[in-house]
């Protein structure tokens, strides 16, 4: 369905951060792209989402294939209407508006009112906890509940693809768990494909059918999600395990780090 031929991006005219990445994302599977803090992952889904121009970013070479038309060069708006959609980092939601108005915000690439309804029953059907808040202002939701309100705004353009950017992040496993349970359906029920950016590689993998690790700019690894499960670098580096297979310390963990930076 996607398809990323050797792309290189760079912000502000002269920050090469993508050094030539491609990948694949096949239609109806869930691929996931691992890798730490600054490896390029957001800046992958902004050039797949077309959303860099507005960060001073820019796609300078390679190209972006969605079902083997050129999209690189389309503007944002164009992309959600080809059925691309992202999720951003951080469970952004309209802080001020109901949950309800949140979802008709996202419908808005949506042509007429019975599709908009539809696609808010359709996320309420997927989650529930949503429904129950509908009346609610977002900005007093749980973070998980943001969460699913980011994902289910999304899920009102009627996207093919949804990029999703760290869902993890900052929540409890057991509702990451709920979550990417969720995600699955879309997969499965839906027929929808899914690329998931992840620093939590454990949950990622379980996940994903297909993965992709990222470093400074670059893919270094690639390959069935279970084979990547079973990859003594990806166990050591981002599941946390040594050789024996035992946890180590958070303290060593990259995903630690990463908190502590977040709480500074
Ligand atoms: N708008 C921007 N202008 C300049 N540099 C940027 C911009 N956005 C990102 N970068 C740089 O590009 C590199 C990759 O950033 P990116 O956000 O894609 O990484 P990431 O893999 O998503 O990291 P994280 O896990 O922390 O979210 C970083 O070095 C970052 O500082
Ligand atoms: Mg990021």
């Amino acid at each position: 369905m996607l398809t990323i031929n050797n792309i290189e991006v760079v912000y502000d005219g002269v920050i090469l951060v993508l050094k030539g990445v491609s990948l694949e994302v096949r239609d109806g599977s869930i691929t996931t792209l691992l890798g730490a803090n600054g490896a390029g992952k957001t800046t992958t889904l902004k050039a797949i989402s077309g959303v860099l121009r507005a960060e001073r970013g820019e796609v300078t070479k390679g190209s972006i294939e969605l079902d083997g038309k050129r999209i690189d060069r389309f503007a944002a708006y164009d992309i959600v209407s080809h059925g691309v959609v992202q999720v951003f980092e951080g469970r952004r939601v309209f802080v001020n508006l109901t949950v309800e108005e949140n979802l008709v915000a996202g419908g808005h690439v949506v042509p007429n009112l019975p599709k908009v309804r539809a696609g808010i029953e359709r996320v309420y059907s997927y989650f529930p906890r949503l429904k129950e808040r509908r009346q609610q202002q977002a900005g007093y939701l749980s973070g998980g509940e943001q969460q699913m309100l980011a994902i289910g705004r999304a899920l009102m353009s009627d996207p093919k693809l949804i990029l999703l950017d760290e869902p993890s992040l900052g929540l409890a496993p057991m509702l990451v768990e709920e979550i990417f349970g969720i995600v699955r359906q879309f997969v499965t029920k839906e027929k929808l494909t899914v690329l998931l950016v992840e620093q939590n590689a454990a949950m990622a993998l379980d996940l994903a059918d297909h993965g992709y690790v990222m470093e400074n700019g670059r893919i270094v690894l690639e390959g069935a999600a279970a084979t990547l499960r079973e990859n003594s670098d990806i166990k050591e580096f981002y599941l946390g395990l040594n050789e024996g297979g035992v946890r180590k310390s958070y303290r060593d963990s990259k995903r630690y780090r990463r908190r502590k930076r977040w709480l500074s």
